[in-house]
């Protein structure tokens, strides 16, 4: 938990691009343009009310051990973290999509034991354990739609928003494991320490997203 004020980690990139305006919305204006700007840590026009820029997979790790206060970030990456560590009090219903499992349009027939690639191993792992069906899981980094096609991996565990991605590499969705949004979690100790505080940001939060 920081200090004093309140410290909110960022997820960057698209889902940056989605949350700056609801942060107006809500009262919060970063103190320069966080776009046109290299640093990584901003102050804004709230007194004590500081904001963070980050990659998406480590807003969950600043906020669980109380780097950040608050933090906003994809479900995606906080159900991968697979952590019980933080609060998750408010859906932003930003940056919505699906992950899902996706293969080749060709491929009618599985292998027995299915190699699977995914950026979302552990939720890839969780998924297919509780259908009772054993996988190899592959973890890869980017460009998973590339792992079927060379013959890495049989399908993948993947974003899909549009599905262009998809289909312009000859691969369709099949199974859905979780619609995705944008969340806010909130370190533990900072909810009790900091309580007014935190629930006047989540209501102007709450408003903002009605
Ligand atoms: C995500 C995802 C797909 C694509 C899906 O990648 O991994 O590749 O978006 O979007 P679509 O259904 O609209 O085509 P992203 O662009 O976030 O890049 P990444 O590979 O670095 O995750």
């Amino acid at each position: 938990m920081s200090a004093q004020g309140l410290l909110i980690a960022l997820t960057k990139g698209r889902i940056l691009e989605e949350v700056l305006p609801l942060l107006e919305k809500a009262g919060i204006i970063p103190a320069e343009d966080i776009s046109k700007s290299r640093k990584l840590i901003f102050d804004s026009n709230i007194e004590g009310v500081r904001l963070m820029v980050l990659r998406g997979s480590d807003v969950p790790t600043y906020v669980e051990l109380g780097c950040a206060d608050i933090g906003i970030a994809g479900k995606d990456v906080i159900m991968e973290t697979g952590s019980s560590g933080f609060y998750e009090p408010l859906d932003l219903k930003l940056a919505t999509c699906r992950l899902m499992t996706a293969r080749p349009v060709a491929q009618n027939k599985s292998p027995k034991r299915m190699r699977v690639a995914s950026k979302f191993v552990n939720i890839a792992k969780a998924y297919f354990s509780e259908k009772g069906q054993q996988v190899d899981i592959i973890k890869l980094n980017g460009a998973l739609e590339l792992a079927p096609i060379m013959g890495l991996a049989d399908c993948i565990v993947d974003i899909v928003d549009t599905g262009k991605t998809l289909k312009a590499n000859g691969l369709e969705p099949e199974e859905l494991i979780a619609e995705i949004s944008t969340r806010v979690i909130v370190n533990k100790a900072a909810m009790k320490l900091k309580h007014a505080q935190i629930q006047d940001l989540l209501m102007r939060l709450q408003k903002a997203v009605n």
